[in-house]
């Protein structure tokens, strides 16, 4: 029985007898003994491990130890001398998974974030990328059990798709391929047109017609090709949507929902959020309070615009009524203004999709868009066009063909209700929560217009 480093720092006792699997981080050679630590990506903290001569081969487990090799200890738990850990594990016996040579790319020192993308294999071993992955997989618990909680249904969206459900025309589109004859590429899906999805909400609509509350949690793909510290190829949505739900209950989910998070992961990563803290950004622990104990800002597209146009500065892109928001419109609202999240709601209905619900002004469309300190936009959802004949004059007037989404509409004539959903970024959410600035390092294999390999 092996015993994960975590529970060792929980609840080992010294004279404990344990067996811990792992990876060598370093070496440290000392007349009397050696000192090793040893990580098994389970917590931030190493473990320290103690060789001394009396162990069984001690000149040839030493020779074949280095940074990077795989080993499992058995041994003894004793109280710890040095500073900053209370227990260490002194070695009995020692197994050689597997050696690893100088040439391994992560000895000690520190690398560039932009050099460990080039070894996204490897990276994870690193203490920044370990933390990343933790705090990624407790956001992702924190979201299954915030929406299970409220009796949401997961619901399964597919990823290969026919529709372009934000109608951005950023599409990647599925072809199949014989890859033993040569390419034709127009030989695409079975005769038919069909993409990557870059949304689960047409079909998440569908779910919330007979279910009432559903989420989807997927993949989806963007085909733009911006090179920015924002934005992945292919990246992690969650999309709730809810029947018998309008634009304010809308808001009132989703602030709930981003405070439920940060607070799960303050409760269950508190060594990763204070690595972040020091080494990352040191407003990581503030900010995380701040979302669950602040009210978010909540403001309208033109109340934006006002506060823009009275700003004191220069915006590299002017604002006026009309205008799509810019990042740095975004960031100076959300961190300059109110130091919060802001939900900014009823945007022109000439730059958001066809499904947002008209307002009664004709002007503008009940949709919301979350704006998050540092980040940007990270939540973007509306109340939906549940009326059938409005519905369709907005697919005309953005140029598309109502036949092709028959089946859209066929929700508006079978006992269609008001409702409402939004979609969550996931990985600009892991940024917002470890502060870290290049939206590729909080994915295990980013997809962007510059990778290929994993
Ligand atoms: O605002 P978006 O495009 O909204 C939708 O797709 C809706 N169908 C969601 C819904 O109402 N169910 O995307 C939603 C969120 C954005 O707010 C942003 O956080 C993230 O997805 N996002 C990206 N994240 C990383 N890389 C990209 N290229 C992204 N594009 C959008
Ligand atoms: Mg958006």
């Amino acid at each position: 029985m092996t015993t994960r480093i975590k529970e060792i720092f929980q609840t080992g006792q010294p004279d404990q007898s344990v067996t811990v699997q792992g990876w060598v981080r370093t070496k440290r050679e000392l007349k009397e003994f050696t000192f090793l630590e040893v990580n098994d990506g389970s917590s931030l903290a190493n473990l320290q491990v103690i060789l001394e001569p009396t162990l069984p081969d001690y000149e040839n487990v030493l020779k074949t130890i280095s940074t990077g090799t795989a080993i499992a200890v058995s041994g003894n738990l004793v109280p710890s001398p040095g500073k900053g850990q209370n227990i260490e594990l002194k070695a009995a016996e020692i197994t050689l998974y597997g050696d690893c040579p100088a040439d391994y790319p992560l000895q000690k020192k520190r690398h560039s974030f932009e050099f460990l993308r080039t070894i996204a294999h490897l990276r994870a071993r690193t203490n920044t990328l370990g933390a990343v992955m933790r705090v990624r997989n407790a956001c992702a618990t924190a979201i299954h059990t915030f929406f299970q909680e409220k009796g949401f249904i997961w619901v399964h969206t597919p990823i290969i798709t026919a529709n372009d459900c934000e109608g951005a025309g950023e599409l990647f589109t599925v072809t199949s391929l014989d890859l033993k004859k040569p390419a034709n590429f127009a030989e695409d899906f079975f005769g038919k047109r069909a993409y990557l999805t870059v949304s689960g909400q047409l079909q998440a609509e569908v779910m919330a017609m007979a279910l009432s509350n559903v989420y989807t949690f997927g993949p989806t793909f963007r085909a733009e090709n911006s090179n920015t510290s924002r934005h992945l190829a292919e990246f992690w949505m969650v999309e709730p949507e809810m029947a018998f739900c309008d634009l304010e209950g809308d808001q009132d989910l989703a602030e709930a929902f981003l405070k439920y998070i940060f607070k799960f992961v303050l409760e269950n990563c508190p060594e990763d959020l204070q690595f972040f803290n020091e080494r990352i950004d040191k407003t990581v622990l503030s900010t995380a309070e701040n979302i669950v104990n602040s009210e978010f800002g909540r403001i309208t597209y033109s109340e934006a615009i006002e506060l823009l146009e009275k700003a004191d500065r220069q915006f590299e892109f002017p604002v006026e009524w009309g205008v799509d928001l810019q990042s740095e419109h975004e960031r100076y609202l959300a961190e300059e203004l109110f130091k919060k999240p802001v939900i900014v709601t009823n945007y022109p209905k000439t730059i958001k999709a066809f499904y947002m619900r008209l307002d009664d002004s004709n002007k503008t469309v009940s949709a919301m868009d979350i704006l998050a300190p540092k980040i940007g936009e990270i939540i973007g959802g509306s109340q939906r066009e549940e009326r059938l004949d409005v519905l369709i004059q907005r697919m005309q007037e953005q140029g598309m063909n109502p036949d092709d989404l028959w089946w859209y509409l066929e929700l508006r004539r079978y006992g269609s209700v008001p409702h409402a959903g939004f979609g969550l970024g996931f990985e600009r959410l892991v940024q917002f929560m470890t502060g870290m600035t290049n939206i590729r390092d909080v994915i295990p294999f980013p997809r962007t217009p510059l990778s290929a390999d994993f």
